[in-house]
């Protein structure tokens, strides 16, 4: 008994959701629509979308940025801005962007890359130490909004290589969820990251 009460006090309980406003959120996105675009489609390939993203993973990735554990390029920019807003004003940008209808891309039409792509994503390959990925992300790719793990349907292409690559090297490492990514991308050869990506862009209920 005693044992258990003790055991009951370290559990601790997840974070209560507060859901953000998107209207408050829409008045501070204009810096972002460059890349981003207006309603959170990528404007390149390269450029992940922000629509239909949850926003428990919007908003936590967006304090990786602002306090630098996840770092880019093209996202330094906008550092500074980021810097200036609170907590509750990220949580409104991340509502804003999960408010938006996301993209349906449409995948190469590659036989062979399409079957590698799909077994992989929903089966993984047990011999090569590969997990399935639809455990985490579900069977159609949109992710698990209250774990905050996030979508990847429709996903840019460019992006999703990219991506996976960096949590492969390492280089992505923002958070201890970047290191459940970083173990299963460690298998992954560049031509399973190609067929991933092609088959994520292209998955839609
Ligand atoms: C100059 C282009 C550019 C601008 C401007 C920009 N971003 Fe980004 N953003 C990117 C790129 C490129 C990435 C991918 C970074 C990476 O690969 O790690 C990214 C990543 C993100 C992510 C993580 C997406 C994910 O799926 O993990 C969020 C959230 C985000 N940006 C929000 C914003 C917000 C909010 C603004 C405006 C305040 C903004 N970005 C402005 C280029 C830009
Ligand atoms: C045990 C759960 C789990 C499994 C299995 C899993 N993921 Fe993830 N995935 C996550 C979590 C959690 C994140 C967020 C990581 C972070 O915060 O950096 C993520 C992030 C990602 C991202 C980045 C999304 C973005 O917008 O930047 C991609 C792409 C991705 N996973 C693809 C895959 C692929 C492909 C597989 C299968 C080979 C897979 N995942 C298996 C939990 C999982």
């Amino acid at each position: 008994m005693v044992a258990f009460q003790s055991m009951t006090k370290e559990v601790v309980m997840p974070e209560e959701f507060i859901a953000g406003n998107p209207k408050k959120g829409a008045e501070l996105v204009a810096d972002c629509a460059a890349c981003h675009g207006q309603n959170g489609i990528g404007l390149s390939s390269d450029w992940p979308n922000l629509a239909g993203q949850n926003q428990k993973y919007l908003y936590e990735q967006l304090k990786y940025f602002q306090s630098g554990q996840r770092e880019n390029v093209l996202m330094t920019t906008v550092i500074d801005y980021l810097k200036i807003l609170s907590d509750e004003d990220i949580r409104d940008i991340a509502a804003f962007y999960a408010d938006k209808s996301s993209n349906i891309g449409a995948a190469k039409n590659d036989e062979e890359l399409l079957v590698l792509g799909s077994q992989l994503y929903k089966a993984g390959d047990f011999k090569r130490g590969i997990p399935s990925c639809s455990a985490c992300h579900s069977i159609y790719g949109q992710g698990n909004d209250q774990a905050g793990f996030p979508a990847v349907n429709g996903q840019q292409k460019g992006y999703l290589v990219s991506t996976l690559k960096a949590y492969r090297s390492g280089q992505r490492n923002a958070g201890e969820y970047s290191k459940v990514m970083q173990a299963v991308s460690m298998n992954l050869t560049d031509r399973d990251i190609d067929a991933l990506a092609n088959y994520m862009h292209g998955l839609y209920e």
